[in-house]
């Protein structure tokens, strides 16, 4: 057994289990009027309501002292200060030095990363400048109207993500664009109503070796010169975002057009650094700068805010609350916002590439279940899609809901029925419906049929967070995030993981690699398992030549 399954605090939290699990949310709710004062954290204007969850105030005492058990103070203070806590790779983790609007010195081995870190910014701000006003030129003279980011994982969701979220910021003269697959459809479909005198490509790449980047990368280049009729064009045409400027040199694009970020920001964490340029050619450097500026005050809350009411570790702890003893395997993210359509998308990588993991930081193998199944699509259209199970399903599964006051776009209709729709999920998956509330509203006939009466009964006592906010500002934005970000680092501390590497990915590169040759000769294939062999084999016959 571990030493957490082990621990004094993770008994008591089992214990308090056997005497929470048959309680119902409806009957606490109706004994304490209170619950939601009690139960419910603001930062600005961002409001965490936890009320509907299978908890009390020992509930999150218990898990608190989970939490210290586990050393959650000292790791925090290690990451906010440099120190190696990646230890498979040696690194720090200091994507929370990006956004220290504090400009207080942060020390990697010594040296304050804050003179880089600005002057990075510096960089971004004058270039995002020059090609929002037009003063950036294509090969033809003509200014820039759209930006092709090529970038896969951390380097492709996350400005993904928040460029959409913030798409009322956007700049109506440039359109910014995602590609990320291999697959040619996507960088195709992207080009094709594109004009190479105006386009821009951003290939952000934390290593700039990268398979998928590089192939888009190239091809981008193919277009470009094809059209141009010369390489003369790619200096007015591509920029890197990098840790590797040798890797970025090799792939022909001038040094002086890189930005560079560091090896101590791990890829899923890095749309604070350079590789958010594509958000801020978009939106302007003073919205990406108030985007830091929210994440900065979330890192302030996790960073001094007593864990019981510390936004990002009461996420955490209803997790692991989930997670390691009611047994659920995965959690929703739900937003009653359009614009955080990729949200979930990118919190996958977030969550998955950070605590899917199954050994511990002594190198032994876990006893408990670690990270969670993330996934979820903006609510309403979810109601009409996977809904059903959350209700009525057999799986428990733990919801995060989100919604903005107001929109910035004008029908006010549409957003009241929105959040009447954010309003009443919650409701429902707690409250659920009795057999006699089914009763009540069918008529007498309906009332005998069994069946009927049997699967219009909701269960309920299903948990869920909401978080309510004025609006989608890029200050919001940035402090949702950091949430998330602190509540996947919480966890993995818990779980006494390493939450900063991601060795579960390079088997099958490499495996690729292998099988890339095997494809482009004329040869049956004999060299792997039957299974990859016969798919290989009739790959090569149905491939049209
Ligand atoms: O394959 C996983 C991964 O290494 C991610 O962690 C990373 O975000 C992504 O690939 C892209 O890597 P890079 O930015 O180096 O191209």
């Amino acid at each position: 057994m571990s030493s957490l399954t082990h621990s004094k605090a993770w008994s008591a939290l089992k214990t308090h289990f056997q005497y929470i699990q048959n309680e119902s949310m409806r009957e606490i709710f109706r004994k304490d009027p209170d619950r939601f004062k009690k139960f419910s954290l603001r930062l600005d204007d961002i409001i965490f309501d936890y009320s509907k969850n299978r908890i009390h105030e020992e509930t999150i005492a218990l898990l608190v002292d989970l939490a210290e058990s586990q050393g959650l103070r000292q790791k925090i203070e290690a990451m906010f200060t440099g120190k190696i806590i990646n230890i498979t790779e040696h690194r720090a983790v200091l994507h929370t030095a990006l956004r220290n609007r504090s400009n207080t010195p942060v020390y990697v081995d010594g040296k304050d990363v804050m003179p880089d870190i600005n002057r990075v910014l510096a960089q971004m701000r004058a270039f995002c400048a020059a090609v929002r006003a037009g003063d950036w030129k294509g090969y033809s003279g003509r200014a820039i109207t759209d930006i092709v980011s090529i970038g896969i994982g951390g380097s492709g969701l996350g400005p993904k993500m928040v460029s959409a979220a913030l798409s009322p910021y956007g700049s109506d003269r440039l359109k910014v664009h995602y590609v990320s697959n291999v697959d040619q459809t996507n960088l195709v479909e992207v080009l094709k109503p594109l004009s190479a005198e105006t386009t821009l490509f951003v290939i952000a790449s934390k290593v700039f070796n990268t398979q998928e980047t590089m192939m888009n990368a190239r091809s981008a280049r193919n277009w470009l010169t094809e059209r141009s009729g010369s390489e003369a064009a790619i200096p007015k045409h591509f920029v890197a975002i990098s840790t590797h400027a040798e890797n970025v040199a090799r792939f022909g694009i001038d040094t002086e057009n890189m930005f560079e970020f560091w090896d101590w920001v791990g890829g899923r964490y890095s749309l604070w650094s350079a590789v958010g340029l594509s958000t801020a050619l978009s939106i302007g450097m003073d919205h990406f700068e108030e985007l830091l500026q929210g994440a900065y005050e979330a890192d302030l809350h996790f960073r001094h805010t007593p864990f019981d009411r510390n936004i990002p570790v009461i996420m955490a702890l209803l997790g692991v609350w989930y997670n390691n003893f009611f047994g659920a395997d995965s959690h929703a993210v739900i937003p009653y916002d359009q614009s955080m359509r990729y949200f979930a998308d990118y919190l996958q990588q977030g969550d998955m590439e950070s605590n899917g993991k199954s050994v511990d930081l002594d190198g032994n193998r876990v006893d408990y279940s670690t990270g969670p199944i993330i996934w979820g699509q903006p609510g309403t259209n979810g109601q009409h899609a996977f809904f059903q199970l959350i209700h009525q399903g057999t799986k428990l599964i733990p919801c995060d809901f989100m919604a903005a006051a107001n929109s910035h776009y004008p029908l006010p209709e549409h957003h009241d029925i929105l959040i009447s729709n954010f309003l009443a999920q919650p409701e429902a998956l707690m409250n659920g419906l009795t057999e006699e509330e089914v009763k009540a509203r069918l008529s007498p006939e309906e009332r005998e049929d069994r069946v009927l009466v049997a699967s219009k009964v909701f269960d309920g006592n299903k948990p869920s967070n909401a978080f309510l906010y004025k609006k989608m500002t890029p200050r919001t934005l940035g402090s949702l995030i950091a949430f998330y970000e602190h509540k996947i680092f919480t966890q993995g501390v818990i779980w006494h993981i390493n939450s900063f590497d991601q060795m579960g990915v390079e088997l099958g590169k490499v495996l690729a690699k292998a099988i890339l040759p095997e494809l482009k000769n004329d040869r049956i294939i004999t060299s792997h398992d039957s299974s990859t062999n016969g798919l290989i084999n009739a790959y090569k016959q149905y491939k049209e030549r």
